[in-house]
């Protein structure tokens, strides 16, 4: 049985039932709007990105769904099902207090890459899982580096702070203060040079 669960901007995700267990498959679809080769070496680079980097990840104590199977050649992985909802569309029902604590969290373990060297690349709320024992997933991964510099990491603090300013627009103050406490929480000192650099990236923005 194979069902669609979601359609995002590279890719479509599938829920498939297997031996009585469900498995997401994710595949990268073509853009028409690209030359083939072209096309065809993005979504292969991608899909062996985000393979590597989900599991790189769950090392570094990052909830990831584990992966099963990669197919290059179809653009496509076979990964673990995690039941639950997008933070994005879980975030403007919550009471103050839960959401509070779950941007903390959410923080934590973008910190927890960070401390790893590591940094998602598109740290949206659309790409966190809230399972029903509200802990954290994090999925996506195919823009995701390793090695990454303390301008990497500024970026993806700088991205978190606008996707939160695009999409939740009437909490979204609220949620960037928890995340950023949650991130400094987990690295202390360590954060500092960060996020100053993120604060640089978004002054660079305002005068382009
Ligand atoms: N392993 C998974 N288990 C459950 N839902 C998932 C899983 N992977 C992705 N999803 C859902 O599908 C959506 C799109 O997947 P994502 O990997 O973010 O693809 P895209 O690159 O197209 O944004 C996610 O926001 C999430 O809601
Ligand atoms: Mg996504």
């Amino acid at each position: 049985m194979k069902q669609m669960l979601a359609r995002g901007a590279e890719s479509v995700i599938y829920k498939i039932d297997q031996w009585g267990f469900p498995f997401v498959l994710k595949w990268r679809q073509e853009k028409p709007y690209l030359l083939k080769d072209i096309d065809s070496q993005l979504r292969r680079s991608r899909t062996s990105r985000e393979c590597k980097m989900l599991t790189i990840s769950r090392t570094l104590g990052v909830p990831t769904p584990a992966v099963y199977s990669v197919d290059l050649d179809n653009h496509t992985i076979l990964m673990d099902f995690i039941a639950g909802t997008q933070f994005k569309q879980l975030a403007g029902q919550l009471s103050q207090s839960t959401l509070i604590s779950l941007c903390h969290r959410f923080g934590r373990l973008i910190a927890l890459l960070h401390a790893g060297d590591v940094v998602h690349g598109d740290p949206t709320t659309s790409n966190v899982i809230v399972d029903e024992k509200s802990r954290l997933w994090i999925v996506d991964f195919g823009l995701s580096e390793m090695n990454a510099t303390i301008e990497m990491k500024g970026v993806d603090l700088h991205l978190i702070h606008r996707a939160l300013e695009t999409t939740h627009w009437d909490i979204q103050e609220d949620m960037l203060d928890a995340t950023l406490e949650g991130y400094v929480d987990l690295l202390g000192n360590t954060a500092e040079p960060t996020l100053s650099r993120m604060n640089e990236i978004r002054e660079r923005g305002r005068y382009h």
